[in-house]
């Protein structure tokens, strides 16, 4: 039997290379299909990549560079170590993509037969995600100057929901990506106390040392660059209440030339009431020294949730280089604590965080009892003299 069997698969192997041979994969046919689903999100006109990779006309200059890209796995951008950890947003391309384009490209990117095309992908205008049923604007322009700090600042946006509202996907968007570090878009139920002189839609810096009562409600999504929009999964949604507002927390950087910002929030809502709601919170550390001449300094922060948790997702972030950022939830009581029921995720050496500040979202919740500590544990590489900067960086310590 075994005999047999054995020339028949080398037989059926030998086949197939040969057809590999002979008929190299094409643009239409084999390339578009894993552009559109793999590239076309930010390489497209008015998102945040600097080329389009729509046609063939568009991609073929690329073909050498966009091969170099993918073997290399600078494109898609994903700085999660595949060793730790499984997402559902991992945007990394299967070796078999890899391997395709490559032999495109070997075989010098040709263009097939355009009746194979796939149909082109429909994009929402203006959105990562798809059409938001609602829309917030910023009621003005805030002009950015040239030079100098911003302070944060505060917008309030009413939303004028006379009606509690369930929320399964949002995007939090800039006018204008190049004078926009972050958004934080904030709710702030009615009765709050929080921020009692923001008039809305006028853009309002706390003064300093003033600790009004109360704080925001939740936080509903924010942006931050290279950030995808919140996608929940159908049973889960974040609840904005009936009269709340949103409060947009503005981070604006000045680069060099006057500029204006309008920045708008997008909301899609759940079709029916969800069966679980979910809630953003962090674990924040600002207040750590790394002794002159450490290898490497590792800065823990906690959080403790009151009752059973499912973890959704986590979003490591940190604003100086970083050798190597790793997260791991542990069970407690502190006797169990293992890393078994965690998870981990390193980004690779020397990458810069701030610039693709993804949330890794879990391809199941992690049931966690309660009470549960999270810690995320950047190391960060000594800094000798300054720390190098990164594309979007502020100063460390600050959110
Ligand atoms: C999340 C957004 C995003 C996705 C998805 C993405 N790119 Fe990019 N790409 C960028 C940005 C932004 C740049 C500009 C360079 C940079 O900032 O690193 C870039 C640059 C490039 C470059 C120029 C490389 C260089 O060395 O300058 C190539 C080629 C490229 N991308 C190919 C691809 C291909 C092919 C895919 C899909 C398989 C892809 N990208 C997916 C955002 C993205």
């Amino acid at each position: 039997m075994t005999l047999t069997r054995v020339p028949v698969f080398f037989l059926a192997a030998a086949a197939a290379l040969a057809a590999a041979k002979t008929e190299p994969p094409t643009f239409h046919k084999d390339i578009l299909p894993v552009l559109q689903k793999r590239c076309q999100d930010c390489h497209r006109p008015g998102e945040i990549a600097p080329m389009a990779l729509l046609t063939y006309r568009e991609v073929r200059p690329w073909a050498k560079a966009i091969q170099e890209a993918v073997v290399s796995k600078k494109m898609p951008p994903w700085p999660a170590d595949p060793h730790f950890g499984k997402f559902t947003n991992d945007r990394s391309l299967p070796l078999h993509e890899i391997e395709l384009i490559s032999a495109w490209v070997a075989a010098g990117a040709p263009e097939g037969d355009a009746q194979l095309a796939p149909p082109p992908s429909q994009f929402a205008e203006g959105w990562l995600m798809p059409k938001p049923d609602v829309v917030f604007e910023m009621p003005n322009e805030f002009e950015v100057p040239a030079s100098g700090t911003i302070e944060y600042q505060y917008i309030v946006v009413p939303t004028g929901f006379n009606e509690d509202k369930w929320v399964e996907i949002a995007e939090a968007r800039p006018g204008n990506r190049k004078v926009t570090h972050h958004i934080i878009a904030f709710t702030r139920e009615p009765g709050s106390k929080w921020l009692p002189d923001a008039r809305p839609g006028v853009p309002y810096v706390p003064r300093k040392g003033d600790k009004s009562e109360g704080g925001p409600s939740e936080l509903l999504v924010g942006y931050a660059p290279g950030m995808e929009p919140m996608i929940l999964r159908a049973g889960q949604a974040k609840k904005v209440k009936a009269g709340s507002d949103l409060v947009l927390q503005m981070h604006y950087t000045a680069a060099g030339a006057a500029a204006t910002d309008r920045s708008r929030i997008g909301l899609i809502f759940a079709k029916e009431p969800p069966k679980e709601r979910v809630f953003t919170g962090n674990a924040t550390n600002s207040k750590f020294v790394i002794p002159p001449g450490a290898a490497a300094h590792e800065v823990k922060s906690e959080i403790t949730f009151q009752e059973d948790t499912k973890l959704v997702d986590l979003m490591p972030h940190m604003h100086v280089s970083a050798g190597r950022i790793s997260c791991t939830g542990w069970c407690i009581p502190p006797a169990r604590r293992r890393p078994s029921c965690g998870y981990r995720a390193t980004t690779s050496t020397g990458s810069c965080f701030t610039t693709w500040p993804t949330s890794w979202r879990f391809r199941r919740g992690r049931a966690w009892s309660a009470p549960l500590i999270s810690t995320t544990l950047p190391i960060i590489r000594p800094t000798p003299t300054r720390p190098r900067k990164c594309a979007g960086a502020t100063r460390a310590g600050k959110r």
